[in-house]
């Protein structure tokens, strides 16, 4: 009989993965498993999946066939995330060393699925659809001043070349009570701030009506929870990203000041062919409005080169965009053709080569606007929540309500704090600082 006394979670993609293996760890340590961050000494390694690009893939599949090659003493292995939806049973067939696979909507499954294991079984269980309140309460958080909230788990959108709709399921939103009850035990615990996640936060409660509870309501009644200086979120789609939430990032004192809103693209014939469902003015008359409306705020964005059928030009409108708009920060990827996504009818026919050009230059291009957002900063004073000491420095590590992350020296009880930092000088994309008079005010800048 196979024992089972340690175990070792190995996590890829988004938050929302994240958010899930704390989960994970929370119920395998109900069962009184240990976790062990030595991954080879670990009984049972689970690998939570990600499959949003061809990379991501390659990375866990490439990781477990290692294992696999160990002769004795092989853990458990489990497969959960995304790619369990994704590969389902063709993951056995590829990786026979797999013991058990488990969707992102069968999480409360695991310690069932582990009794199985233990019996001599196989099990698999994906269902398409979330329908199982998850135990929140009991998650292992990894950071202690941060915590991931889940308030609405898949995705009704179908943008053409994105998988997770097929991996997560159809939009579930979780009950504002359960909500609520969550973020107020945080606080009692001694988190600072709250991340709220969700593929596109602001189709909240759309699933519910019944509930008269949309996103910028659900952020009124989390506002000034005991304990909680912070709510951030995150992801909002620009379709769904209403003037009610603006206000609500306006006058609601905990909620940052920060927005993650994917433009994808600058051109009007690559959006449609996403199925984004906006143009890039009614992109940019939102940006504006947010802006106008809520003067500090910072926005960050997504985009993809090389889209099937993407010229030149409809690359340079993206270019154009990214000089124009100045997001404080732009994760860029190259397009990944995903199986039985609607884009996958469709020629991948961009070069590898064209599409890391693309990329490249768009890195540059967003390179430059960062420095001069950072230099900006420079004599300036920012309020920072203290998060925890920085990795590889003795300094302490912090970010401003806009998400910009900072370092300055000081003492550890200061973590959980709020501070005036006045920043001196930056690194790569990082802010340096010192600590002044804890009576000063915060000095709010705008990107523009
Ligand atoms: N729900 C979020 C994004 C989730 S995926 C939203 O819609 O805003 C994170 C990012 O990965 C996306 O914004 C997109 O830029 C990128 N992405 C998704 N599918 C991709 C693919 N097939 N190839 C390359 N990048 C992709
Ligand atoms: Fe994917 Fe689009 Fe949904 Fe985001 S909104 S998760 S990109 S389908
Ligand atoms: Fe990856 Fe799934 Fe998140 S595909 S990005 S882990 S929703």
């Amino acid at each position: 009989m196979r024992k089972i006394e340690t175990f070792f979670i190995r996590t890829y993609g988004c938050q929302m993965n994240e958010l899930d293996s704390e989960v994970m760890r929370g119920l395998l340590e109900k069962r009184n498993l240990t976790f062990t961050s030595d991954e080879e000494k670990a009984d049972l390694i689970i690998f939570n999946t990600c499959a949003i690009r061809d990379l991501a893939e390659r990375k866990v599949l490439g990781k477990i066939g290692q294992l696999s090659r160990k002769e004795t003493d092989r853990p458990i292995i489990g497969i959960t995330g995304c790619m369990a939806n994704a590969k389902k049973e063709s993951l056995f067939h590829k990786l026979p060393y797999v013991d058990f696979i488990i969707g992102t909507n069968n999480i409360h499954q695991l310690n069932t699925a582990l009794d199985e294991v233990l019996e001599g079984k196989t099990p698999i269980y994906i269902d398409p659809t979330f329908t199982q309140e998850l135990d929140y309460l009991s998650a292992k958080r990894t950071h202690a001043i941060s915590a991931y909230v889940s308030i609405i788990r898949g995705c009704n959108n179908h943008c053409t070349y994105c998988v997770v709709p097929y991996t997560r399921g159809p939009e579930v939103s979780r009950t504002p009570e359960e909500i609520v009850k969550e973020c107020r035990q945080l606080g009692e615990q001694g988190y600072k701030e709250i991340t709220l996640l969700g593929q596109n936060v602001n189709s909240y409660g759309k699933d519910q009506p019944q509930w008269n509870t949309l996103f910028p309501d659900l952020l009124d009644q989390l506002d000034q929870l005991p304990g909680i200086e912070r709510i951030r979120f995150m992801t909002s789609h620009p379709v769904d990203i209403s003037r009610n939430l603006m206000e609500a990032i306006r006058d609601l004192s905990s909620v940052c000041e920060f927005v993650h809103f994917p433009l994808q693209a600058g051109s009007n014939r690559i959006l449609k062919k996403m199925h984004r469902k906006y143009t890039i003015e009614e992109y940019e008359e939102k940006v504006a409005m947010l802006r106008s409306l809520v003067p500090n705020v910072s926005i960050g964005t997504d985009i993809i080169v090389g889209f099937p059928t993407e010229t030149e030009e409809e690359f340079e409108e993206t270019a154009a965009a990214l000089k124009r708009i100045r997001f404080s920060t732009a994760f860029i990827f190259a397009y990944s053709k995903r199986k039985n996504t609607p884009a996958a009818r469709w020629n991948d026919d961009i070069p590898q080569k064209t599409k890391e050009q693309r990329l490249h230059n768009l890195l540059d291009i967003q390179q430059n606007v960062t420095q001069e957002y950072l230099q900006m900063l420079i004599g300036t004073t920012v309020e920072l929540l203290v998060e925890s000491t920085s990795k590889d420095t003795t300094l302490l590590k912090g970010r401003t309500r806009q998400w910009q992350q900072v370092l300055f020296p000081g003492t550890t009880d200061k973590i959980g704090t709020i501070q005036q930092v006045q920043i001196h000088s930056f690194s790569n994309q990082t802010c340096i600082g010192e600590v002044i008079a804890s009576t000063a005010r915060q000095t709010s800048l705008p990107i523009r």
